[in-house]
């Protein structure tokens, strides 16, 4: 019988130092049973829970696309016991990761859309996952003009350079990477990802915003999108409350009668604004 709390084990296949403070590193992982990686179905903007056996379960969103393959990539801020564990741990280890949990970027809504696309710092995980996934060549005509804006307080605390230095040379994608202020060597834009989204000015029309980020950002960045004429309802954000069961179950997650582990963790603006303010 399924049982919703059973992990699947996998293997770790690589792990890469993000951030040159090191407090980030990120993790493939492989299924170490094939018909587990044919049962872990996902969409960009779901998250699963990691478990390291005597140390506990976290939640964390999915870095990779399912158009990447079977392994999954996760990028993991070191700040507790979990987390601290996981950094520790090399090539070659066993874990478990539950899931996937949560619901997705509403794609659906997002077809035949342009699609702007606003992170700031160690947010942009479950978004890397979407810009890989709307590139893809079996999904890129679904999508309008992509600009995707990244931003992080230095250049060395960027994720994923291997990546957007890609989508730079792309015609078919528009990128405004940013770092707080002036770095020796740094030769791409200055400026916090509010300013960067005012000067870029991305047009409503016919048109969904995807926005993850540290609290501030998103408190600069939402004036920025509702002077530029956005609806609520055109712009998507994921919540990171915190999270026990990750299936709706316990109760720690809700926020009003809403399960983020469930009914989220990804929510339009609109759905935000009638929720009380506890997230
Ligand atoms: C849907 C979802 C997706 C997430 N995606 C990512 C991701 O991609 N990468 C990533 O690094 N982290 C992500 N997180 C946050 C991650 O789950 C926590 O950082 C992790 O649970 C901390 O575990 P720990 O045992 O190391 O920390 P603990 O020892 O439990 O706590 C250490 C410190 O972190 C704080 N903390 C713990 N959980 C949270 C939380 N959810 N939010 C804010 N502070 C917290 C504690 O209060 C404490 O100060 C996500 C969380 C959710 C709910
Ligand atoms: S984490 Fe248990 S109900 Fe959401």
């Amino acid at each position: 019988m399924f049982n919703p709390y059973l992990p699947y084990p996998v293997r770790i296949k690589e792990v890469r130092v993000e951030t040159e403070d090191k407090s980030l590193k990120s993790f493939w992982l492989e299924f170490m049973k094939p018909e587990d990686a044919e049962a872990f179905k996902y969409t960009p903007g779901q998250f699963a829970e990691l478990s390291v056996s005597g140390y506990g379960e976290i939640p964390i969103g999915i870095a990779s696309s399912p158009t990447e393959g079977k392994d999954l990539l996760f990028t993991v801020n070191k700040v507790g016991c979990v987390t601290s564990k996981l950094h520790n741990m090399q090539a070659g280890e066993v874990m478990g990761v539950r899931g996937p949990l949560g619901n997705h970027y509403p794609f659906d809504r997002m077809e035949g859309k342009d699609i702007v696309i606003v992170a700031g710092g160690f947010a942009v995980t479950t978004l890397r996952s979407t810009v890989v996934y709307m590139l893809h060549p079996d999904n890129r005509d679904r999508f309008g003009k992509i600009t995707f804006i990244y931003g992080a307080r230095t250049p060395g605390m960027l994720l994923y350079e291997n990546e957007w230095s890609e989508w730079q040379k792309r015609d078919d994608i528009d990128c405004h990477i940013t770092v707080d202020q002036e770095f020796p060597g740094w030769e791409g834009l200055v400026g916090f990802v509010p300013t960067v989204t005012e000067q870029v000015a991305p047009k409503p029309d016919n048109a969904i915003a995807l926005i993850c980020g540290p609290p501030i950002m998103i408190r600069f960045t939402q004036p920025v999108f509702d002077k530029l004429g956005w609806q609520p309802e055109q712009i998507v954000m994921s919540l990171e409350n915190r999270m026990k069961c990750g299936i709706g179950i316990c109760g720690r997650c809700n926020v009003g009668p809403e399960y983020v582990c469930k009914d989220g963790p990804v929510f339009t603006k609109a759905q935000l604004d009638q929720m009380p303010k506890e997230y």
